[in-house]
């Protein structure tokens, strides 16, 4: 068996996945001339020439302009539609996607028509596919901890179709204690709480989302490399990273590939799963990220195994449909 198959067949789940970061160019150019807006690209083409990135930031000014198409409830739909049909293809058995709720409810889009949408596909895969997920709702960290307080209170209705909190979007300046206060309300609530941490911040910034916002995993996480007592809680606890390959450099928190150290992160111990986080933007889906450490890092089949059950370890499921799937 080659490589790609032997990936595509393990079970896997996606911990790390923005539905807005699955909007394909041809997604985006469809749902545009649908709604009729005007996109300042000429073509698919130039959409995709235009995702040329030095640091998060300017990948998040392109991800926010192109997330303007979404206006219905049929668009949410088809939006992670889409990205649910990638899952069936490559072998991804359970999902728990991210959405931005502020990303359309502060351009006039009610919270309504996009967890409708949403949810509506997320049902139909589970039916229709044989997918499970989980949804998390991700706070915009550049905005104030009011709006996420604000955000949250809108979601109430809606408690049931979503299992836990996040934060993602501008991390430098952004540091998670910022949240503090909102992040508690949450998991009074009885959410689960992850953050997005360590991916161009500080391991000062993975610290307060554990210590701070008390969270069940850290996405990304990478820079917590730097620092062996981190390096030691996060063995010795198991806490989950939800690592993505191929943002990491496309987003250049690693110059290449061949200077990942998610490989090394695993076999010392630490509990790092391999996570697409916005395949449209960065190249590729979970498959083709674990493709790249097999190419760039001689990833073996033993550790793509490992990454592939730590995925199922690491996901909000129930102890005995993680057993019955490792
Ligand atoms: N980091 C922060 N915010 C994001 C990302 C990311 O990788 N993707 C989408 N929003
Ligand atoms: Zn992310």
């Amino acid at each position: 068996m080659n490589m790609t198959d032997f990936i595509t067949q393990l079970p896997k789940a996606e911990l790390h996945l923005h539905l807005e970061g699955s909007l394909e160019p041809a997604l985006m150019m469809q749902l545009a001339n649908r709604n009729g807006i005007t996109l300042p690209y000429a073509d698919i083409a130039a959409i995709k020439a235009a995702y040329q990135f030095s640091n998060l930031q300017d990948f998040l000014d392109i991800y926010y302009q192109g997330a303007n198409v979404l206006q219905t409830e049929q668009d949410f739909f088809d939006l992670t539609w889409a990205y649910l049909l990638r899952c069936k293809a490559q072998g991804v058995v359970h999902t728990e996607p991210f959405f931005d709720p502020q990303t359309h409810t502060d351009r006039g889009i009610s919270f309504k028509v996009l967890i409708k949408g949403i949810s509506a596909a997320l049902k139909q895969a589970e039916t229709e596919l044989g997918i499970s997920s989980y949804l998390i709702l991700s706070f915009l960290r550049h905005l104030s901890e009011e709006a996420a307080f604000e955000t949250l209170e809108m979601a109430m209705p809606y408690r049931d179709q979503f299992i836990a909190v996040g934060l993602d979007s501008s991390e430098m300046g952004h540091p998670p204690e910022k949240f503090q206060r909102v992040f508690a309300k949450a998991r009074a609530k009885g959410f689960k709480t992850v953050a997005h941490a360590g991916e161009e911040g500080p391991p000062a910034y993975v610290w307060s989302a554990l210590d701070q916002l008390n969270v069940d995993r850290i996405d990304h996480g990478v820079r917590a490399y730097e620092d062996a007592e981190l390096m030691q809680r996060l063995i010795d606890e198991q806490i989950p990273l939800t690592v993505c390959p191929l943002s990491n450099t496309r987003l250049k928190v690693f110059a290449d590939m061949s200077d990942h150290t998610i490989l090394k992160m695993l076999d010392q111990g630490v509990m790092v799963t391999v996570n697409s986080d916005d395949p449209a933007y960065f190249g590729g889906y979970v498959a083709e990220n674990y493709m790249a450490l097999y190419e760039s890092l001689a990833m073996s089949p033993a550790q793509a195994r490992q990454l592939a059950i730590n995925s199922i370890k690491a996901s909000f499921l129930p102890d005995e449909r993680k057993l019955s799937i490792i």
